[in-house]
């Protein structure tokens, strides 16, 4: 019988599976790309079956609604300590929660203020950059994808620039609720980032109620004032989702991309010749390697699948990083094609709970990629030693260095 960090022939923990998850991939997909493993869990590998379940709505987000096996997975589950913290997060609720959740965050979100954050997102590359530059090398996951995504998340919420440091290691260690099986050792420090978190963005919230500014927690307080749309708990757990979702994907999103574009060095030439093709570029990167590689959905009724059977209340693991290199969505899947056509990838999930950051993280990227290729016109990675982080759900290298002439 498989264990519940074994699905068939697959270990998702085993440091090869997660150096290299895409050969595994690929014989599942072609094999079993509904498999069961032993715990009412099963796992899915093709594009067809993950983009179904994504916009079906008897397919639950809600992490209440899974059943005993699931919560045998982990902390994640019904009745385990994280589900407090867990279930007013909207992406892990369903409509009608969800709908309300998602409508205010989206409401303060748009694109508009994304688009003019777009030159402060120049400068905070370009001072990450400069300040690494002067050695001639660095570990481009800590110096650079590390804060990027820290300082942009923290000036749009209205964090204080001296209270970045720690906002950083709350992300970091609030990252594993994303984790679909959780070791008591990571739950424990997810809960007291979870507080620590939560004590510091009340005094922010009770800053912004006496004087409001400019940013994405002023106009959250200010809806929480309007009515009884939104309660003091979920405009706290709402804005750590944000600074969640937004932290450790982005950065690997970096970090991937550029282990990408040096595997694959037609294609970063062609990227420093036309910088044009930046946001093509990071669309492929999202598609190639992804950051997020697994969600969860519970069925509501029996559902099937593929010839088999999924029971209410079993979980299922939609494997987005398996769907975006299945070769009946996209052509030769296992090559890098900065300019693929028709790249509508599932990097971002899909349906009611579609990233709600997807357009942040596409800009941070492409500044990001353009700004690295046009002052560092000789980069190398050094890829000895790459190793994954501890993380099923995420996937991304702990250091990445690179030395480079200017
Ligand atoms: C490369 C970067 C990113 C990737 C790959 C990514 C991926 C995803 C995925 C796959 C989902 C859907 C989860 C599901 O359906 O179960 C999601 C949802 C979400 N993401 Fe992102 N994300 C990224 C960046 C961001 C950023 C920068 C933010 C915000 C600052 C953000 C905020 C959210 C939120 C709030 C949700 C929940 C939406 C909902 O439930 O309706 N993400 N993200």
């Amino acid at each position: 019988m498989a264990s519940a960090q074994t699905a068939g022939s697959i270990d998702l923990f085993a440091p090869e599976f997660r150096a290299d998850p895409y050969p595994a991939y690929r014989t599942l997909r072609a094999h079993t790309p509904v498999l069961s493993v032993a715990d009412g869990t099963w796992l899915l590998t093709s594009y067809a079956h993950c983009h179904s379940v994504l916009r079906d709505p008897l397919w639950s987000a809600d992490v209440r609604n899974r059943g005993q096996h699931a919560t045998r997975l982990g902390a994640r589950g019904r009745g385990t300590p994280l589900e407090g913290l867990l279930g007013q997060l909207m992406v892990f609720r369903d409509p009608p929660d969800h709908t309300r959740l998602r409508g205010l965050v989206q409401k303060v979100f748009t694109p508009r203020r994304i688009e003019e954050l777009r030159p402060r997102v120049e400068c905070i590359v370009d001072e990450l950059l400069s300040a690494a530059v002067r050695g001639g090398r660095m570990d481009v996951m800590a110096e650079f994808a590390f804060p990027l995504p820290v300082v942009v998340i923290a000036e749009l919420l209205g964090v204080p620039p001296a209270d970045r440091e720690r906002f950083g290691g709350w992300a970091a260690d609030l990252a594993y609720v994303f984790e679909p099986l959780l070791d008591r050792r990571r739950w424990v420090r997810a809960i007291r980032a979870g507080r620590a978190f939560r004590a510091y963005l009340l005094e922010l919230v009770d800053q912004r109620r006496a004087s409001p500014g400019e940013d994405v927690l002023s106009a959250l307080v200010e809806a929480e004032l309007e009515g009884d749309q939104l309660s003091e708990d979920e405009l706290i757990t709402n804005c750590a989702l944000i600074l969640i979702a937004g932290h450790e994907t982005t950065m690997n999103l970096i970090g991937n991309g550029l282990l990408a574009l040096d595997r694959h060095p037609s294609e970063l030439s062609r990227l420093r010749e036309d910088l044009s093709l930046a946001p093509q570029a990071v669309e492929e990167f999202l598609r190639y390697d992804s950051p997020v590689q697994l969600t969860l959905r519970t069925a509501l009724e029996d559902r099937h699948i593929g010839g088999s059977v999924i029971e209410r209340g079993q979980t299922v693991l939609l494997m987005l990083g398996a769907a975006n290199r299945d070769p009946k969505r996209f052509d030769d899947p296992d090559s890098l094609i900065l300019d693929r056509p028709d790249n509508r990838h599932l990097a971002f999930g899909g349906g009611p709970h579609y990233c709600l950051g997807n357009a942040l993280a596409r800009m941070e990227a492409e500044v990001a990629f353009a700004a690295l290729l046009a002052r560092l016109p000789s980069l190398n990675v050094d890829e000895t030693e790459l190793v994954y982080r501890d993380s099923v759900a995420l996937r991304g290298v702990q250091q990445l260095h690179v030395t480079f002439r200017v």
